[in-house]
């Protein structure tokens, strides 16, 4: 559903940063549609034009003619009905002055019923006699001119101008008489073809103010996961160029129905990275402000927390394990089982750069020991886990892998006397190199499957990282046709 695809194929921006624009005012994620992605968007618009703007019934004709020897007639014609269109050529524009769309070669097929009577000295009756006729209609032309501006952060679709011509069209008629057609011919091609150049424009209107109404009903907020929202408010004006089309939405990540946690973050100028030689319909930018948002409403919502109950080498999880490490721990609760519980203490620190992106976690690990009835917290370890990670995008799914940096871990509170920093150091590093990151590397090996949007997914898509954006470069086909392009 071209409709549908639309709005949302359609994520820009124009900074005109007059005096004092504030800072959430920009867009953390931009989206530059390239021409090739216009012509894909251009294509699934004439596909939903074709379907949606008929049957379109056209208004009756009746006109008394005069025919050689018969004299006058009155002719009827109802039921005129434009029952398909069909575009073999069209073009799309993009500039200051909106969009604009050219359909130059159209066929149409209509129907119509036709009915006619009149009176001749010859009888002393009236004659009638009724039928039906296909219409074709070859050459026919439609220009558009949409503009696309953004009204309280939706997209608002109008259209400035809009005109049908129809060149040439051809009457069949079923039944009749030979007469019959010769004068409908002469007196009511011009009709029915103006009737035409009348009734699309209109329809086209229609239509235009309905996709206008879908667009102003997207929602603001859109769900990722049961505690995150992502604002898909639409912040400036798109820009349209000569070569793209450009949106930019606000892309911070809150709290479900909670307004942005904050506003300190700081947007700097776009990245002119570019996916032009790559020759992709879309380039997503992604501000790394947009992945601290969503860590932010994560650690706020306390969902960066996991009791570590199971390890691959389960030994660790039992104070015989580190009877030789601390001894005073095996000593107060011999053979006890533990538990770990991990926390991260303040918001992660994440930085987007030159093909990878790097994360600060400060983690909090609270040795638990479990008595009886009881978990006792015997120690606190601060840890500052420095990881970098590499995103790749493998047919539809969003793949990765981390890699481990630095650790640097600290006391912060113990029951169990002291420890030696630097043993403990050496083990968690050990366990985080060998057990924790290969586990979580295997995980975003398989990878993460990027869903698709009505009908429609992402295409050799490349995710590149710069100086604090993520770029996506994709084409985008339907997920039933992916010979489209
Ligand atoms: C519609 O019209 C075209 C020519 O304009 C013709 O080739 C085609 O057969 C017609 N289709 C139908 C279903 O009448
Ligand atoms: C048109 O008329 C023919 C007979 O003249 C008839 O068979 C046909 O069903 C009619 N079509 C329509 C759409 O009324
Ligand atoms: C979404 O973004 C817009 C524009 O930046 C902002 O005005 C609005 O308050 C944000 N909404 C929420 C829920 O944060
Ligand atoms: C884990 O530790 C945090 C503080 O470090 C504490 O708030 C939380 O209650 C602990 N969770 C469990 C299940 O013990």
């Amino acid at each position: 559903m071209a409709s549908s695809i639309f709005p949302s194929a359609v994520l820009f921006l124009l900074t005109f940063s007059y005096i004092h624009v504030q800072s959430h005012e920009e867009g953390y994620i931009a989206a530059e549609i390239s021409n090739k992605g216009l012509e894909f968007l251009k294509d699934l618009l004439i596909e939903k034009a074709e379907s949606s703007l008929v049957p379109l019934e056209l208004p009756r004709i009746e006109k008394s003619i005069k025919i050689p020897v018969i004299g006058s007639v009155q002719i009827v014609l109802s039921k005129i009905t434009v029952e398909r269109i069909h575009v073999t050529s069209s073009t799309m524009k993009t500039g200051d002055n909106g969009i604009v769309i050219d359909v130059s070669g159209a066929t149409a097929n209509l129907t119509m019923n036709w009915k006619y009577s009149y009176r001749t000295w010859l009888l002393p009756i009236s004659v009638s006699d009724k039928g039906n006729a296909t219409i074709q209609v070859e050459g026919m032309e439609v220009g558009l001119t949409l503009s696309l501006k953004t009204t309280e952060g939706s997209l608002k679709l109008s259209l400035l101008e809009c005109g049908c011509y129809v060149n040439d069209i051809s009457i069949k008629l079923n039944g009749g008489a030979s007469w019959l057609y010769q004068g409908l011919l002469d007196a009511f091609e011009g009709k029915i073809g103006s009737a035409v150049e009348d009734a699309v424009p209109k329809k086209i209107k229609d239509a235009i103010v309905k996709l206008d109404a879908l667009l102003q009903s997207l929602p603001k907020e859109v769900p990722v996961t049961n505690i995150a929202a992502l604002n898909v408010t639409f912040v400036n004006d798109p820009e349209l160029t000569e070569s793209s089309l450009d949106l930019e939405i606000d892309g911070l990540f809150s709290a479900k129905h909670q307004s942005a946690l904050s506003s300190h973050y700081n947007r700097l100028l776009q990245d002119s990275s570019s996916c032009k030689e790559a020759d992709k319909m879309v380039k997503i930018s992604l501000h790394e402000d947009v992945l601290k948002s969503a860590s932010s409403v994560y650690f706020e919502a306390r969902k960066m927390q996991w009791i570590v109950d199971k390890v691959p080498d389960q030994s660790l999880l039992n104070t015989a394990g580190w009877r030789f490490i601390i001894p005073k721990l095996y000593k107060m609760y011999p053979n006890h089982d533990m538990n770990l519980n991990l926390s991260v203490s303040s918001l992660p620190v994440i930085k987007v750069g030159k093909q990878q992106i790097k994360a600060k976690v400060p983690l909090d690990v609270v040795i638990d020991v479990l008595d009886v009835e009881e978990v006792i917290p015997v120690a606190c370890i601060s840890t500052v886990i420095s990881t970098s990670l590499s995103a790749e995008i493998s047919g539809n799914a969003l793949t990765g892998s981390v890699k481990l940096n630095d650790l640097t871990v600290s006391l912060k509170w113990s029951k169990i006397g002291d420890l030696h920093m630097h043993l403990i150091q050496t083990v968690l590093s050990t366990t985080l190199r060998t057990l924790v990151l290969p586990y979580i590397n295997l995980k975003l090996s398989r990878g993460f499957h990027i869903p698709d949007f009505h009908g429609y997914e992402l295409q050799d898509a490349q995710i590149l990282c710069t100086d604090s954006w993520i770029v996506i470069c994709s084409n985008v086909a339907s997920v039933n046709q992916l010979s489209l392009i």
